[in-house]
């Protein structure tokens, strides 16, 4: 057991003290060929497309979540080229419940890039995949380490942890600098340069202790392969670290939703703009005010309208205030805005759609 200096940020920072970097990526690669996952469906291979796949699907949802999309994406479209020639509504509503729809918008603008710049093969390197949409410099060495044993560092949040908490980092990750440092002290504890063959086992240990030994709250310091030089242990101040600062700074919104209704009981959807809150999906129309959505509705002798229970959708940045205003609409109705359709229950299944709008829909149906 080795107390070493705890890292301050960020001069001091050229490399880890010895004492803790001689040994940390064996132990990483041993507890991984032993402990590790080893069954999850884009393990055991080394094909790009289904790691990059599945990288970007894991960014910001759980493997258990992941699995039955993963399955499905690759069902439907088997290689890059596949998807690539896709309409952007069907790779949307294959996403349909994974939120964070950019992700799925840039992977179809991905994989038309590898098509068009790279014949339909990913590229090999960090550097290069890092070039394309979606592909974030993480996200980049993980496909890089697993397909092609290339020696790079990740650096998402649950591997921040373990490495804030190995090397007792002190330095606020809110700052460049401090992050910066972290990704150089990453890169030195990566294994040695002729073990290339470990960087499979490296990344993937790195990514099961961060999920399953050195989680945020009471982590299994016990079973730690590198729990006994862990600085953070070593003070019994794991839940210190990663040390962030900055807050997000929450905003709210009010949006009133029109749910309009034919008298076959179908609902009107419009496209959203390529930009801005969930771009390029299919939404009800959305209006700043009351009156704005009134103004809107070409209400004829029968029709009726009512303002339903108000809720409140949390978002990353943001809590937004939804205010549902349920039109029905007597006779049928032809189109109510350009960019829109009528769609009946089997058919908005099918779309990529926001997830209050989803859980609204299928409310109101129920
Ligand atoms: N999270 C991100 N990448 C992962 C992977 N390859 N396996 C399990 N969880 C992950």
């Amino acid at each position: 057991m080795s107390k070493a200096a705890v890292v301050q940020a960020p001069q001091d920072q050229a490399a880890p003290p010895s004492s803790l970097s001689a040994d940390f990526a064996p132990r990483v690669v041993r507890w991984q060929r032993s402990h590790g996952r080893s069954e999850l469906p884009w393990q055991n291979t080394r094909d790009p497309y289904r790691v990059w796949l599945s990288e970007v699907m894991l960014q910001q949802t759980q493997v258990s979540t992941v699995l039955g999309y993963f399955d499905r994406f690759l069902q439907r479209f088997p290689s890059v080229a596949d998807l690539a020639s896709a309409h952007e509504d069907e790779v949307l509503g294959l996403w349909s419940g994974l939120g964070y729809y950019s992700r799925a918008r840039n992977m179809h603008r991905c994989a038309q890039e590898v098509v068009a710049r790279f014949g339909g093969e990913f590229p090999r390197t960090a550097a290069q995949l890092e070039t394309l949409p979606g592909i974030g410099r993480s996200t980049a060495a993980a496909i890089a380490s697993f397909c092609f044993g290339e020696r790079v560092a990740i650096l998402d949040g649950n591997v921040k942890r373990v490495l804030t908490r190995f090397l007792g980092f002190e330095g606020d990750l809110a700052s460049s600098a401090n992050e910066r440092a972290l990704w150089n002290l990453a890169t030195q504890l990566l294994p040695a340069a002729d073990s290339g063959e470990d960087m499979p086992a490296y990344t993937q240990g790195l990514m099961d202790l961060g999920a399953t030994v050195c989680m945020p709250r009471k982590p299994s310091c016990l079973i730690c392969p590198v729990g006994t030089d862990c600085q953070a242990q070593l003070r019994s101040e794991q839940e210190r670290f990663p040390v962030k600062t900055r807050k997000l700074r929450r905003t709210s919104q009010s949006i009133w939703m029109l749910v309009a209704r034919d008298a076959q009981g179908r609902v009107w959807l419009e496209k959203r703009p390529a930009s801005g809150i969930w771009a390029g999906l299919y939404c009800l129309p959305c209006f700043d005010n009351r009156d704005a959505l009134g103004a809107s509705i070409p209400m004829s002798a029968g029709d009726a309208l009512d303002d339903a229970p108000p809720f409140v959708h949390v978002l990353t940045h943001k809590d937004l205030h939804l205010h549902p205003v349920i039109w029905k609409a007597s006779s049928n109705k032809s189109q109510l805005s350009a960019g829109g359709a009528w769609f009946d229950e089997a058919a908005w299944q099918g779309l990529g759609l926001p997830a209050p709008v989803r859980k609204l829909l299928t409310e109101l149906n129920a």
